[in-house]
């Protein structure tokens, strides 16, 4: 049995806990909380053990908790970090690499420049077997593993690829961040790291520009993405057909908005309102000349949370990518969810 602890309880943090919790392979450690507030007592009514910095013991006098993050750290085999982004760096070079710990960031981090996490940013389609036993991998972010999710099977499927243009219609907040003000306005993102990051593993030559703009939504991202070929594109059916058994990939045809796939996801009782898809637009996908035209929703805070799962897998367990997907698979049961999200939003017959 391996000992896991996660460092951090917000969006990312509290969704980990919650499927590692049904993993029957590990033991959970428990959570870290830096702020002594109603989230303290939320992880504990969960059944959570909570663990709080040695600096702020004290702070926490008023809550159960069940020590230092030092000491849950000691008894892990590895972190999973969801500190917000940044913190990860500064965790890894207090705490885990002094302890040498096996550690997990998350994609708000780097890995270029002086604060970077790692040399690998995973994305379990692309580069699954480079995590095997690695210490330090950093998961991709949402925005990030959505591209590599398509990107991917793409390229396995065509060798007449010539060119990827991607605009990423980003949302303002995450459902939870009720206190988190949706502004009224479409803002600019310059320079967006995500092409950058995504040819950390689909490799620096990828023929990949991306734009990206942030839109006062809490519904979901969009991806509008062109992908041109050197002849005749194919028609959107064959498209459609290479993620017809692809894990974390639903093909909906209905669905009018973002909030309507939440919408069914709430209704159905998914975790956290999570689909951990993304969700190509079937009814969107064109072919023009030389070029397919697709958009895909992409579930910001539940894509990524399979991906961690996997990811510790390789890490921890050294698994062959095949079991860790049917592993995945048996916690998320992502072909249950992606079965129904495609019958509920099923091509209408006249
Ligand atoms: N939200 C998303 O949709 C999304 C998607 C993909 C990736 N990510 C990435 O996931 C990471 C976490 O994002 P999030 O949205 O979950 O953030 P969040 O909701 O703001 O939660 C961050 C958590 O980290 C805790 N924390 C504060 N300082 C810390 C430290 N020094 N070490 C460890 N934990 C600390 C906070 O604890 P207190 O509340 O107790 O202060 C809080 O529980 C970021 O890198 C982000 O870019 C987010």
């Amino acid at each position: 049995m391996k000992k896991i602890f996660v460092n951090g309880y917000g969006s990312i943090g509290s969704r980990l806990v919650s499927f590692l919790k049904d993993d029957p392979e590990i033991t959970l450690v428990g959570v870290g909380k830096h702020t002594p507030d109603p989230r303290v007592r939320h992880a504990i009514l969960q059944g959570l053990d909570v663990y709080v910095p040695e600096s702020k013991m004290n702070a926490f006098s008023d809550y159960d908790v069940s020590g230092s993050i030092e000491s849950a750290l000691d008894k892990s085999d590895l972190v999973i970090d969801a500190s917000p982004g940044g913190y990860g760096y500064q965790n890894k070079k207090n705490l885990y690499e002094p302890k040498n710990i096996r550690a997990i960031y998350q994609g708000g981090e780097s890995v270029t420049g002086a604060e970077s996490v790692s040399d690998l940013l995973f994305n379990s389609r692309s580069n699954y077997d480079d995590a095997l036993a690695k210490y330090h991998v950093m998961q991709g972010s949402c925005n990030v593993t959505g591209m590599g999710k398509i990107l991917e099977p793409l390229r396995e499927r065509f060798d007449n690829l010539v060119r990827f243009d991607v605009t990423l219609i980003r949302r303002w907040a995450d459902i939870e961040q009720t206190q988190k003000e949706l502004t009224d306005t479409i803002e600019m993102t310059q320079s967006p790291h995500h092409g950058d990051d995504v040819k950390m593993y689909l490799g620096q030559d990828a023929p990949l520009y991306v734009r990206a703009i942030k839109v006062p939504t809490r519904q979901m991202h969009l991806h509008i993405m062109d992908i041109r070929f050197d002849s005749t594109a194919p028609r959107p059916s064959e498209i459609h057909d290479i993620f017809a058994d692809e894990s974390g990939v639903a093909i909906l045809w209905t669905a009018k908005g973002t909030k309507d796939v939440r919408d069914y996801a709430k209704t159905m009782g998914f975790n956290f309102t999570d689909t951990n898809m993304i969700h190509i637009h079937a009814n969107m996908t064109a072919s023009i000349g030389d070029t397919i035209q697709i958009m895909y929703s992409d579930d910001q805070t539940g894509i990524v949370i399979p991906e961690n799962h996997l990811l510790m897998q390789a890490m921890l367990f050294e698994r062959p990518y095949a079991k860790a997907l049917a592993h995945t698979e048996s916690i998320f049961h992502m072909k249950e969810k992606k079965l129904k999200l495609e019958e509920h939003f099923a091509k209408s017959v006249l």
